[in-house]
């Protein structure tokens, strides 16, 4: 799985030649208008340098209700908020949240009196959903992972494409980055992140070469030396592939804590839904899809009693989700398009009535 560290740069020039020269010229003459489909269909295209996956699987999945509430946990650029925005009626609110103060800046654009955007961990979003008053809502969509303009912003330090500080943050107005991790854990505490999250067999041996560096005197601040460390280490890896994708993708899943921001954010979802309130999570990682379809199934099916244990079947703990259709992936076409999305999976889940 390989998420984004070395994905190809989403292509904006591609997505803007969708763009009609009509509905352009609509766009710059009304750039108020916030209930028109073509419009923020148009926006999204022209200004964003992330192709968002799965955009029209995800919002079909919410089965957007135009007066009702909706949560995008991962607003990124933004292109499945003006989707759903696109489907809301007038009174219909979107509450969007990202962790990177990038993509809330380049939210500012977004000029409606029905969305509002939050900078805060999804798994925040209980808590700031009640500051605004709403503690029931009718559809959450979580798109996991990084966005191509992380990548692609070399300051950032997600890439190995390019040589900058070892930052990796999602969010860098707090946390620890890359570099400060590498610079003070243990070599088998390394070891296991770059196996657990990177899957890299060779993770022991390029623990050992990145501590022995760091122990000859030379810390590890910048993605080019920890390029350069795996790259000598890394003997074999997929055709194509550089042998620091695994390596840069396990750091960045652990410098995030992505999987413990995922378990703590599921079940604030299912006590935010409303009965019939849909969940939409998309993720990259096989162990993110895991935990996902795990919680559905678990939800689904609460029935953990020893077989033949004397209750009746109206006394059963009742499921709370019922998950809808199979895990959806992206056709080949959007793949060919946007090669990010090769290792997405979408499941997708609606809340019953039982409380
Ligand atoms: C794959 S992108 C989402 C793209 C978006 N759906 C779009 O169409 O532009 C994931 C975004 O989620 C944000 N993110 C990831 N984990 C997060 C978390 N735990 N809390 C808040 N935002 C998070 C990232 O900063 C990134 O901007």
């Amino acid at each position: 799985m390989t998420k984004g560290v070395d994905s190809a740069p989403a292509k904006a020039s591609l997505s803007s030649q969708k763009a009609s020269s009509t509905e352009a010229a609509k766009l710059e003459k009304y750039p108020q208008e916030v209930s028109t489909l073509n419009s923020y269909e148009v926006e999204s295209q022209l200004v964003s340098p992330h192709i968002t996956v799965l955009l029209d699987e995800a919002v079909q999945a919410l089965a957007i209700k135009p007066n009702g509430v909706y949560v995008d946990g991962t607003f990124g650029r933004g292109g499945h908020s003006r989707k759903i925005l696109s489907q809301l009626g007038v009174s219909g609110r979107l509450f969007a949240f990202d962790r990177d103060l990038a993509a809330i800046e380049s939210g500012q654009s977004i000029k409606d009196t029905r969305f509002k955007l939050i900078h805060s961990h999804f798994s925040e979003m209980q808590a700031k959903l009640a500051e605004e008053g709403v503690f029931d809502v009718n559809g959450i969509l979580l798109d996991l992972g990084i966005s191509s303009p992380q990548i692609d912003e070399a300051s950032r330090g997600f890439s190995f494409r390019y040589d900058a500080p070892l930052d990796m943050r999602m969010d860098q107005s707090q946390g620890q980055t890359a570099a400060e991790f590498i610079a003070q854990t243990t070599e088998q505490q390394l070891a296991e992140v770059i196996k657990n999250y990177g899957e890299e067999r060779f993770a022991k041996s390029i623990a050992r070469a990145i501590i022995a560096e760091r122990n000859d005197g030379r810390a590890i601040t910048t993605t080019g030396q920890l390029t350069q460390i795996v790259a000598n280490t890394v003997t074999r890896f997929e055709p194509g592939q550089n042998p620091a994708t695994r390596t840069f993708q396990a750091l960045r899943i652990f410098v995030n804590q992505e999987l413990e921001e995922l378990s703590l954010t599921l079940p604030k979802c299912l006590a935010l839904l409303a009965p019939h309130g849909r969940l939409a999570v998309i993720s990259f990682h096989s162990l993110e899809d895991r935990m996902v379809k795990q919680f559905i199934r678990d939800q689904e099916n609460r029935d953990d009693l020893p077989a033949n244990f004397p209750v009746r079947a109206a006394d059963l703990p009742q499921p709370k989700l019922k998950s809808v259709g199979k895990a959806i992936k992206p056709d080949l076409s959007e793949v060919k398009l946007n090669p990010r999305a090769r290792s997405a999976v979408m499941r997708v889940a609606e809340r019953t009535s039982i409380l």
